[in-house]
């Protein structure tokens, strides 16, 4: 015979969050690490590395189909929308097709001269975002194909969609998007090399190259992360950062998207006013508000523009600006010029915008922790803007 049971209560402090943490104080910092992996899953199933090819067999529009394409649209809101920047010079550079990057928000009231024969490519990492499945759906209205690029499987963006291209970032909990930004980048380069092939407007060469690129970019981006001392590195940089209220970022060519990523990383973050020009266009109105001790961040990672760059970055530190600049390993111009050198390993010029934002991403997080921000739920921002 058995006797009563006696059980007391035990209270579990069951924190799922802290739990989907893991170590890690924040999700901004588990999903800037977590970008090796992201890159991985989205490019490698999409190289074939013994025939040095693009497959990219989601994407069903032909080779006829896109040679009488009359218009290519990029369509994106946000980091989203830096993503499509990135994807329009690379379809231009590999695939020889002009496109039109269009804020999302603003595309439905420029009056974009959209026909049957126009191609929109829309990113988005919810596929939710109110003005991106605007430009969506009235590319569909007018008889347009659309791409889209997009993080969730179930969303509207996929469903609506003619061709879509899934980044396998997973899921994205901080509102600072990094690690669906990166793998949006990836997208970008497969579509344009998969453009680029079937319009055969590059040699086997160029594509093979390219391909070799993006497969060693995880790895490159891991060995970036792994680098204690440089992480530390960043971390000093954005103590003396997280001081100031006002910021400059450039960049030319590439490197321009670049920093309008930084930038919008780091005032979304952090809450430092933080704007984002072309290198050369500092000259036209900015150059006025450099002074001593304004922090000047810059991107030279483009080898043309390089010596171009670097003048800007003289100038500025002429007028005792605070600067910091993402380079390549080993180069010594950058580092006997800037104050601050971060250097990158050495990629493509071309997929360099993948490794050049990952210390951009760390400098906005601990900016931002420096300053006690809330860094994975940035004041009056929303992760998706399902509404106009
Ligand atoms: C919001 C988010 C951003 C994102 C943008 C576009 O503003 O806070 O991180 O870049 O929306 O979102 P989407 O889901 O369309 O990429």
């Amino acid at each position: 015979m058995c006797g009563k049971l006696t059980k007391d209560t035990v209270q579990v402090n069951c924190d799922n969050e802290a739990a989907e943490k893991g170590s890690y104080p924040h999700f901004m910092l588990k999903e800037i690490f977590e970008q090796p992996r992201a890159l991985r899953d989205t490019i490698n199933p999409r190289i074939n590395e013994e025939e040095k090819k693009i497959c990219l067999g989601e994407v069903k529009i032909t080779a006829e189909q896109l040679k009488n394409t009359d218009r290519v649209f990029m369509a994106a809101c946000g980091t989203a929308y830096h993503a499509g920047l990135i994807g329009k010079y690379t379809i231009e550079k590999l695939a020889g097709i002009p496109v039109e990057a269009i804020l999302a928000s603003e595309f439905r009231y420029n009056a974009p001269m959209l026909t049957k024969k126009s191609l929109l490519i829309v990113v988005s990492q919810s596929g939710e975002t109110a003005d991106t499945l605007g430009a969506l759906r009235l590319a569909k209205e007018k008889g347009a194909r659309v791409l889209a690029v997009t993080n969730v499987v179930d969303s509207s963006v996929a469903h609506e969609a003619d061709d879509v291209i899934f980044t396998w970032a997973g899921p994205e909990i901080s509102v600072a998007s990094t690690k669906a930004y990166v793998t949006q980048l990836a997208a970008m380069y497969l579509i344009a090399g998969h453009f680029a092939e079937l319009l055969g407007t590059v040699s086997k060469k160029e594509i093979a190259d390219l391909v070799i690129a993006l497969k060693n970019i995880p790895d490159q981006v891991a060995k970036f992360l792994e680098q204690k001392e440089r992480i530390e590195q960043i971390e000093q940089l954005a103590v003396s950062l997280a001081a100031n209220e006002n910021c400059f970022y450039i960049g030319r060519g590439m490197d321009h998207p670049v920093a309008m990523e930084g930038s919008l990383k780091l005032k979304e973050t952090s809450y430092i006013h933080a704007e984002a020009y072309a290198a050369g266009e500092l000259k036209h109105g900015p150059m006025a508000l450099i002074r001593e001790g304004m922090p000047v961040i810059g991107v030279v990672t483009q080898d043309h523009v390089h010596e171009k760059t670097i003048s800007i970055v003289e100038e500025v530190v002429a007028r005792g600006a605070q600067t910091i600049v993402v380079t390549y390993e080993g180069d010594d111009r950058v580092a006997k010029t800037a104050g601050g050198t971060i250097f990158i390993p050495r990629t493509a010029p071309l997929v360099a915008p993948i490794l050049a934002v990952i210390p951009l991403q760390l400098l906005a997080y601990y900016t931002a922790v420096h300053r006690g921000c809330d860094v994975d739920k940035p004041r009056n921002l929303v992760k998706a803007v399902t509404v106009e």
